[in-house]
């Protein structure tokens, strides 16, 4: 199935459920909603296999010996501090992704993504606080040709070009380098919602954010308790407001993959999230009620890899 732009892609996953969102009714559009997301149900069987290896819910576990030095202040890149700023809400808010030259190439994720939110219900303001963090020079200049706020993160010794696949070393250094990075982001002062590059921004989610809490994150797996710690969190969508808390709490999620080097960071917060020194900073962690749904889409970028999975959240 040839897909020649994004556009076109769009209605490849989304049927007419897309069109809807610009010319139907409201009924006519909760139907197709609904017909979309049926659709979807099926693909999202096959995603969650794809985290079937995920660790089951992990005893809290005391790091206690992970606490470092949080007073020292680290010098930030004054190109980063400009792009943040250059993007901030009022508030001091920004939306971070990330992106490599695997999802940036003409036609694939990164297009889908920026369509998503001119197409989506009040979501085009959001475009002018997105900053995207590229992983290498060609998606640097692919970012910067499409959108406004594009940083850099040098990534020494690794090299994070090609597709990372789930689970190999290259993504385990990608991930972790991310929260890294994110903690820094909280350190410097702003808040961030996080999303992944394949998640469509088609409604606000500020409407269905908590107002209390201090990290609120979407979920593989829902139990119906927002503030239930046995949910079962899922890194591709969380905002964190920047508070002593949050900075302390990143620093100790990202020193706590030592603890546990095979996994990566969402199945580490995992093992984590029980833990005494989270529940000692009263940290207020909320999870949020997405259902998040995978379909595959045929996007014939290379000849050698024609699908990618892509997710859709739904907020309800
Ligand atoms: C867009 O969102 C507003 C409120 O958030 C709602 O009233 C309206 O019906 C939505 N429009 C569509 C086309 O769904
Ligand atoms: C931020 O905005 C200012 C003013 O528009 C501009 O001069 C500067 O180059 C921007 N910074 C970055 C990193 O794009
Ligand atoms: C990074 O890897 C890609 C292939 O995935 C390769 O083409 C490129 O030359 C590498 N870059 C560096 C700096 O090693």
């Amino acid at each position: 199935m040839k897909v020649s732009s994004p556009g076109a892609a769009v209605e490849k996953v989304a049927g007419d459920g897309i069109k809807a969102w610009n010319s139907g009714g409201s009924h006519l559009l909760a139907r197709r909603v609904m017909q979309l997301i049926m659709v979807l149900v099926g693909s999202a069987v096959l995603w969650m296999f794809l985290y079937s290896s995920a660790s089951p819910f992990g005893s809290p576990t005391l790091l206690s010996h992970y606490f470092m030095d949080y007073s020292a202040k680290a010098e930030y890149d004054p190109k980063l501090k400009s792009v943040l700023r250059n993007a901030s809400m009022k508030d001091n808010t920004v939306i971070i992704t990330t992106l490599n030259d695997a999802w940036a190439e003409p036609g694939s994720i990164f297009d889908l993504f920026l369509e998503s939110f001119r197409l989506g219900n009040q979501t085009k303001k959001f475009l002018k606080h997105l900053v995207v963090i590229t992983w290498d020079q060609k998606a640097h200049t692919r970012c910067l040709a499409l959108h406004k706020h594009c940083y850099h993160l040098e990534t020494k010794g690794d090299n994070f070009t090609g597709e990372a696949f789930f689970m190999t070393a290259d993504y385990l250094n990608m991930m972790w380098r991310r929260i890294e990075f994110l903690g820094s982001v909280l350190d410097m002062g702003y808040n961030f919602v996080f999303t992944d590059t394949d998640i469509m921004w088609l409604r606000d989610p500020f409407k269905r954010f908590y107002k209390d809490a201090d990290f609120q994150i979407a979920c593989d797996f829902f139990n119906g308790d927002s503030y239930n710690l046995d949910n079962y969190p899922n890194g591709g969508f969380n905002y964190v407001k920047s508070s002593s808390r949050t900075i302390r709490f990143y620093k100790f999620w990202f020193n706590s993959r030592s603890a546990y080097p095979k996994l990566h960071d969402q199945d580490v917060l995992n093992k984590i999230k029980k833990s005494a020194f989270i529940s000692n900073m009263n940290l207020k962690i909320r999870f949020l009620s997405l259902i998040i749904l995978a379909a595959f889409v045929s996007m014939q970028r290379t000849s050698t890899r024609s699908q990618q999975c892509m997710s859709i959240v739904v907020l309800v």
